[in-house]
């Protein structure tokens, strides 16, 4: 039986939306935090599809539950498409959301075309392979200066005009209803039913004899957290 889904994230934030979204419905929607120290999945793929699959297999496969993933980001065109699935680590590896903004401003500097477009997708997996693929886009401009204190990332520089607002400056709620992620997770909420048969099938299909723990052998991950 489909009674729970993980959400393969750290961010808290991210987590928050995602809950936000999917609250209501008959699924129980559990957090990685509820698992204790888990190793990470190596997010080198070049795409958001990739990642995102990586996410969600990794940690159905090591909880032998199905999960949801994500994998985002903004893609400037003035950039071809930089920072892209390179968002998180745009100024370097461990930087910070004010590096990362910052770093845009600097290489965005006397440039006109200002346009640019948050990607989500999202990849729920089951423990034997296979996903279901889901994808939200939200257009908007950089701007030059932050305005807001609302949200993370580049919420502070990404201008949505329908609203005159960037995302930091809008409600949780409000970004909910506009934001790449939220559009990915109407399209979950949408398909629900189909989803819960199909991840149904699968887990019938072929029923993991246990989760993979193979991973936790002699390692101490919390450093890696
Ligand atoms: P992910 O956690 O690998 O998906 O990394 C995505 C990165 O893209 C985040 O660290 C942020 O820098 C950026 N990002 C993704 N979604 C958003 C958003 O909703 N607002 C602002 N920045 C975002």
């Amino acid at each position: 039986m489909f009674t729970m889904l993980v959400i393969a994230t750290n961010n808290r934030n991210k987590l928050r939306e995602f809950q936000e979204i999917l609250k209501g419905l008959d699924i129980e929607i559990v957090s990685l935090d509820q698992f204790g120290p888990l190793p990470l999945a190596i997010e080198d793929g070049v795409t958001f599809e990739e990642n995102a699959y990586k996410k969600a297999l990794h940690t159905a496969k090591i909880l032998g539950l199905p999960a949801l993933a994500d994998d985002s980001g903004l893609v400037v065109d003035a950039l071809s498409g930089r920072p892209g699935v390179y968002s998180a680590r745009f100024a370097g590896e461990k930087a910070s959301d004010d590096e990362n903004c910052q770093k845009l401003l600097d290489e965005l500097v006397g440039v006109k075309n200002r346009s640019a477009y948050f990607q989500c997708v999202l990849s729920l997996a089951v423990p034997s392979g296979p996903a279901l693929t889901y994808v939200g886009r939200c257009d908007g401009t950089i701007i030059d200066v932050k305005r807001g204190e609302n949200g993370f990332g580049y919420d502070p520089i990404f201008l949505f005009e329908e609203f005159g607002k960037t995302f930091a400056e809008l409600t949780m709620d409000e970004k909910s209803r506009v934001s790449h992620r939220g559009k990915a997770l109407a399209e979950v909420k949408n398909e629900l039913k189909s989803i819960k048969k199909w991840v149904e099938n699968r887990l019938n299909e072929e029923r993991p004899a246990k989760p993979d723990h193979s991973l936790f052998a002699n390692k101490d991950w919390s450093d890696e957290l």
